[in-house]
């Protein structure tokens, strides 16, 4: 299978990569990221000499260049990791958020759809949902849950949804959706709760908790994000959405605390600051479906996702180093400046 996977100097698409290398060599991975701030191509450094792999520079609202690019590789699948993915930024700057992904998403439909593409996933997330509220532990998201979104980002991936929705009922496109819940993991951008806290702790940096730090989120290892998307590409249903959670729910106090014990730091540490606007309470995932219809098991629990993760920033500070040390720390102290 020779499979576009854009965003693929991110986070999870970079991750992807790796997860592709390991489980299916025999595959043709060919990654189109714009290399926004977001991306890294030191996450992509030991895959670039293999025969399957290519990078391509670009972006996924450039028809022409996105056009020209299906025409050359005749792509038998796309899953689309491409997105801006960070709430706080979307409330700042919400327009980029819409550009690339909800047009973005739509420049990859059109020419899936010209190019005869056996299958386009696209990778969404359980914040189009909404959220839950603190107090009825019994409720989930299911794929039935109504889209009802908080943060610019979230209405933008939700409207993504709707126009992969629309192009499988209008024009029949072999499409599946993922909606999965807070990823962490190697190679996770410092803007993000988890190696935000990890690297400042480490500095001895206060620690930013918004609120009162009770919100909850449902961790998912980014390999078992990873294991699900593949699992959807070559088993799901044409047509079908699928969520991705592994009932791993925690407040933000707590993860804050599980770093600071692992690292050895004190709770002194944690500063309560300003909440973010429009803080989705809880989010908490039912992934009945993917289990019981494609067999999809995480392997990780929190606890050995959690030791697992901040050994790896231990041991790979000169990844994060590199961008903690450049514009990072403009964004630091322009995004946090009011909320002190
Ligand atoms: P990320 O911000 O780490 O990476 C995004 C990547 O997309 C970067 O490499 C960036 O350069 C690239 N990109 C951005 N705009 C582009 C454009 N216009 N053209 C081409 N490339 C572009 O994001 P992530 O955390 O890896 O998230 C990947 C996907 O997974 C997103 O669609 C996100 O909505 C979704 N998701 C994320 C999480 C999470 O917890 N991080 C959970 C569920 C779903
Ligand atoms: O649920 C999936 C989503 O998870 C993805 O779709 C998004 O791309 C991804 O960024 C993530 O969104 P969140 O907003 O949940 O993640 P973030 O790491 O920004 O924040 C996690 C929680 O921690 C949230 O309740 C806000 C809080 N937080 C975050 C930061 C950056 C803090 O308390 N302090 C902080 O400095």
């Amino acid at each position: 299978m020779k499979i576009l996977v854009t965003g693929g100097a991110g986070f999870i698409g970079g991750n992807y990569c790796h997860y592709m290398y390991e489980h299916h060599p025999e595959d043709t991975v060919v990654v189109l990221d714009a290399l926004t701030y977001a991306g890294n191509l030191e996450t992509l450094q030991p895959l670039m000499d293999q025969p399957n792999f290519k990078f391509v520079k670009g972006d996924i609202r450039d028809r022409e260049l996105v056009d020209k690019l299906f025409a050359e590789e005749q792509f038998d699948a796309v899953i689309n990791f491409a997105a801006e993915s960070h709430v706080d930024r979307s409330v700042e700057y919400p327009s980029i958020f819409v550009e690339t992904n909800v047009l973005g998403t739509q420049v990859l439909l059109d020419a899936s759809r010209k190019y005869n593409v056996k299958r386009y996933h696209q990778v969404s997330t359980d914040e189009v949902y909404g959220d839950l509220p603190l107090d009825r532990k019994d409720l989930f998201f299911t794929e039935d849950t109504p889209l009802h979104t908080s943060s610019p980002y979230s209405a933008s991936k939700a409207s993504a949804d709707l126009l992969v929705l629309a192009y499988y009922r209008t024009y029949k496109m072999p499409i599946t959706i993922s909606r999965c819940s807070n990823n962490y993991g190697a190679y996770q951008f410092p803007e993000k709760l988890i190696p935000l806290m990890i690297s400042r702790a480490l500095a001895d940096e206060s620690l930013p908790v918004y609120g009162n730090g009770a919100n909850v989120r449902d961790w998912v290892h980014v390999y078992d994000h990873n294991s699900a998307v593949d699992l959807i590409l070559r088993k799901g249903k044409i047509g079908e959405v699928y969520n991705i959670g592994g009932h791993n729910e925690r407040t933000n106090l707590q993860v804050v605390e599980t770093i600071l014990s692992q690292l050895g730091k004190p709770e002194s540490l944690i500063h309560y600051v300003k909440d973010r606007p429009g803080h989705d309470l809880r989010y908490a995932i039912n992934p009945d479906k993917i289990m019981h219809e494609l067999g999809w098991k995480p392997i990780y629990t929190f606890d050995t996702g959690m030791k697992e993760t901040i050994q790896w920033y231990l041991d790979n500070k000169e990844w994060w180093e590199h961008i903690i040390n450049g514009a990072y720390q403009n964004y630091y102290a322009e995004m946090y400046k009011d909320r002190q």
